[in-house]
C-alpha cells in the first residue's frame, strides 16, 4: 500500500485532502522494530509523534521492583507519544513492540504545525483521547472496585474493543496476549486469569481454542461485568 493511501486510513488524518497527506508523507519518517524492542521509554523526553503502520505494541508502566502493569495494546494506524509532544513532559509510560513493527514518525515540531494548520486533526486527536481517557476510567474502576472475574472480564472487554474482530455475531480475539500479560492489564496473577478464564468457558460465556478467545453474546457479558 502506498504511504498516502495508508495515511488516508489513519483516523487523525482521515480528513485530509491528499496533497496534505503528501506533505505528511515528505515530513514523516519510517522505522521497524522486532518483537520485544523498546520504543519509548518512561521518564524520557519525547522528540516525536508515532503511528503504527503494521504491527503491535503494548503501553506500560513498571515498578521499581519490575511488576509490570499494561495499561493498553495498540495496533495498526494508531498513534502514540502524543503525551510528550503536548506537554512537554516526560514520557509517561514504555512502549514495547509486542510483535515485529513499523512504524511512521513525525517529530514534535512538524507535528505542532500541522496541528496549528490544520485544526480538524485537532479535533480527531481529542475524540481519541477522549476514547483513552473512558477506557482509563473503565480500568480504575476495575482495578479499585471490582473482584477477580470483574478484572478478567474488563480485561477481555478491553481487547474486543482494541483488537476483537465481529465474526457471525460474536467477538473474536484472534490471538489473545499470554496469561502473564493478561495478568498484567488486569491487576491480578497468572493463576486467576487461567481459573477465571477456564470458569467464563465453562459458564457458556466465551470458548477459548488455543489462543484464540470468542464472546458468544457480547452484549450480554458486558451487562454482567462492566
Ligand atoms: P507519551 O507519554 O509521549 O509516551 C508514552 C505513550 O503511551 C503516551 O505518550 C501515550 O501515547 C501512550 N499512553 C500512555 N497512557 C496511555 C493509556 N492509558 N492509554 C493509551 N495510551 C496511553
Amino acid at each position: 500500500m502506498a504511504m498516502t493511501e495508508f495515511l488516508s486510513f489513519v483516523p487523525i488524518f482521515s480528513d485530509l485532502q491528499p496533497e496534505t497527506l503528501e506533505k505528511i508523507e515528505m515530513i514523516g519518517s519510517r522505522r521497524s522494530y522486532k518483537k520485544n524492542d523498546v520504543i519509548l521509554m518512561e521518564e524520557e523526553s519525547g522528540t516525536a509523534l508515532f503511528v503504527i503502520i503494521t504491527g503491535k505494541v503494548k503501553v506500560a508502566r513498571t515498578s521499581g521492583d519490575g511488576r509490570e502493569v499494561i495499561l493498553t495494546i495498540l495496533t495498526d494506524s494508531d498513534f502514540f507519544g502524543e503525551m510528550a509532544i503536548l506537554d512537554g513532559f516526560a514520557r509517561s509510560a514504555n512502549v514495547v513492540a509486542i510483535e515485529d513493527t513499523e512504524l511512521f514518525l513525525l517529530q514534535r515540531n512538524d507535528f505542532m504545525n500541522l496541528l496549528r494548520d490544520h485544526p480538524e486533526i485537532s479535533i480527531i486527536l481529542l475524540q481519541e483521547l477522549t476514547k483513552r481517557l473512558r477506557a482509563a476510567d473503565i480500568k480504575i474502576k476495575a482495578l479499585s472496585l471490582k473482584d477477580a472475574e470483574g478484572k478478567v472480564a474488563t480485561v477481555i472487554l478491553q481487547l474486543a474493543d482494541e483488537i476483537g474482530k465481529i465474526k457471525q455475531g460474536k467477538v473474536e480475539i484472534e490471538k489473545l496476549p499470554l496469561q502473564q500479560d493478561l495478568a498484567n492489564m488486569a491487576g491480578t496473577s497468572r493463576e486467576t486469569i487461567s481459573r477465571t478464564l477456564h470458569s467464563f468457558a465453562k459458564k457458556g460465556l466465551v470458548e477459548l481454542e488455543g489462543s484464540k478467545l470468542k464472546i458468544l453474546d457480547y452484549e450480554k457479558f458486558k451487562g454482567m461485568f462492566i
